[in-house]
């Protein structure tokens, strides 16, 4: 088959079938750019050890960047019989140059190229991610400030728990997010080592300067063993690891959002431009970003599966299996990147109606919790003092009331070292105001964590 870069030692052409089976360009065209870029020190590098001419590396370079001018305005041909954008890359450069784009594949192969390519793409992704990831916890932390003093009900079985502040709410996703940003920084850390030069498994013969490669290339270093180099997708499942986390994230998020903007909630309001209507009942204004953040984390975590699942009986090195990284790893990056981009776009504008988050925080008894530490400061033993309370709110319930609503010769009852300066101590904001210490729901600490949030922001 003398069509194929290939064909020397083929017989027959390859079935018409297999042909469209094997071809991986009508997908890997995405990484165009970073093929090239990674030509491109390649060539450069051969240069530099003697193997190519300064005259054919300078050939390469300027054929290999009309190419990459031809893709970008559309003009590229792809063709499903050179397989892969590797081949359809290198047979457009030699149409071009002649014979000296036949030499850039010296001391290189497909295996180390590609395992190049997808980690030089995910590392331009990763920085836009981080980027964007950094844009919502900016939002997030702008929220928190502007409703430090916003009284909400916490929740813990979803029941009514103990009255927090909305800004201690929002700090609690910039926190997940923040540790989702520190993953993504240890898996670009981990990723940023050059495989150039394993070339199919075993390294090349020619007298090649792997650390000059890398260098240009914007690596650590080079990676340590051949073997590894073409067959380690390891980064590609750490990375995927991040998004499911992330996404997992992104998901219990939506899941208060949609909970929240319901009617019988109403603790928020979304933008009009981020819901829509109901084609049938004229009152809807339905969720619609969040529920569907919430619905991609599936295909996300599947993402993730596929991947194990691929690498998990791989023999060393490289396998054509591989090529199965490339579309969860695409779709991946797709999805993250647009449910990043709808959450840091939305959430500066979500509105808190602070009204209705205070008479919610009302309902449930929720300042049970510190009656009784009141009656601990007043000698009671911590149990006892959860049993009294626990007839207080009782006998309120009976009566439907509050527990600020019982009188104090009511509370008495209950125990006799109940003072008149009790009915500080049940108020929404007497109780959050007393959570003051570092991590506590008090307006002042959320606003000393909206400074350092953004201290931390400022260093990225
Ligand atoms: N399309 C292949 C991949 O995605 C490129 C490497 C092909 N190497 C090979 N020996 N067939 O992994």
């Amino acid at each position: 088959a003398a069509d194929k870069l290939w064909g020397g030692r083929f017989s027959e052409p390859t079935d018409a079938f297999v042909e469209r089976f094997t071809a991986s360009v009508g997908f890997d065209q995405r990484l165009y750019h970073h093929d090239i870029q990674g030509s491109i020190a390649h060539a450069r590098m051969l240069a530099k050890v003697g193997v190519l001419a300064e005259a054919e590396r300078d050939s390469i370079i300027e054929g290999l960047e009309a190419v990459r001018q031809d893709i970008e305005a559309g003009r590229f041909q792809w063709s499903v019989s050179l397989e892969d954008v590797h081949m359809n890359i290198e047979a457009a450069l030699t149409e071009r140059i002649g014979v000296t784009g036949k030499k850039l594949h010296t001391g290189r192969s497909r295996n180390d190229q590609i395992a190049t390519d997808i980690r030089l793409y995910l590392r331009d992704e990763i920085d836009t991610i981080a980027a964007e990831l950094n844009r919502l916890q900016e939002g997030l932390v702008e929220l928190a400030e502007q409703e430090a003093d916003t009284i909400m009900p916490g929740f813990t079985h979803l029941q009514s728990a103990q009255p927090v502040t909305f800004g201690h709410h929002m700090l609690a996703w910039y926190e997940m997010l923040d540790r989702d940003y520190g993953r993504l920084m240890d898996c670009r850390g981990r990723m940023n080592r050059m495989p150039l030069g394993a070339a199919a498994l075993a390294g090349t013969s020619y007298p090649i300067d792997r650390e000059y490669t890398a260098q240009l290339l914007g690596f650590d270093a080079p990676t340590a063993n051949s073997l590894d180099s073409v067959s380690d997708r390891d980064f590609a499942i750490e990375f995927l690891s991040f998004a499911s986390l992330l996404l997992t994230h992104l998901s219990r998020f939506s899941e208060e959002l949609v909970l929240w903007t319901s009617a019988q909630f109403s603790f928020v309001d979304l933008p009009d431009r981020f819901c829509t209507g109901s084609s049938i009942m004229p009152q809807k204004k339905n969720p619609d970003v969040p529920e569907l953040v919430r619905g991609k984390t599936g295909r996300v975590y599947g993402h993730l599966m596929s991947l194990l699942t691929l690498m998990k009986g791989q023999p060393l090195a490289y396998n054509k299996d591989n090529q199965e990284d490339k579309e969860p790893v695409f779709d991946v990056v797709d999805t993250v990147k647009g449910c990043l981009k709808a959450y840091a776009d939305m959430m500066p504008s979500v509105g808190v109606n602070r009204n209705r988050t205070r008479s919610a925080a009302r309902q449930g008894f929720a300042t049970a919790t510190d009656l009784a530490d009141y009656l601990v400061r007043k000698g009671l033993a911590f149990r006892d003092a959860h049993e009294v309370v626990g007839q207080a709110v009782a006998h309120a319930d009976e009566n439907q009331c509050d527990l600020e609503d019982l009188g104090l010769d009511e509370l008495q009852q209950f125990c006799a070292d109940i003072g008149e300066d009790v009915y500080q101590v049940l108020t929404l904001d007497g109780s959050v105001q007393a959570r003051n210490h570092i991590g506590g729901t008090a307006p002042e600490q959320v606003r000393g964590a909206v400074a350092q949030a953004r201290e931390a922001l400022a260093r990225r």
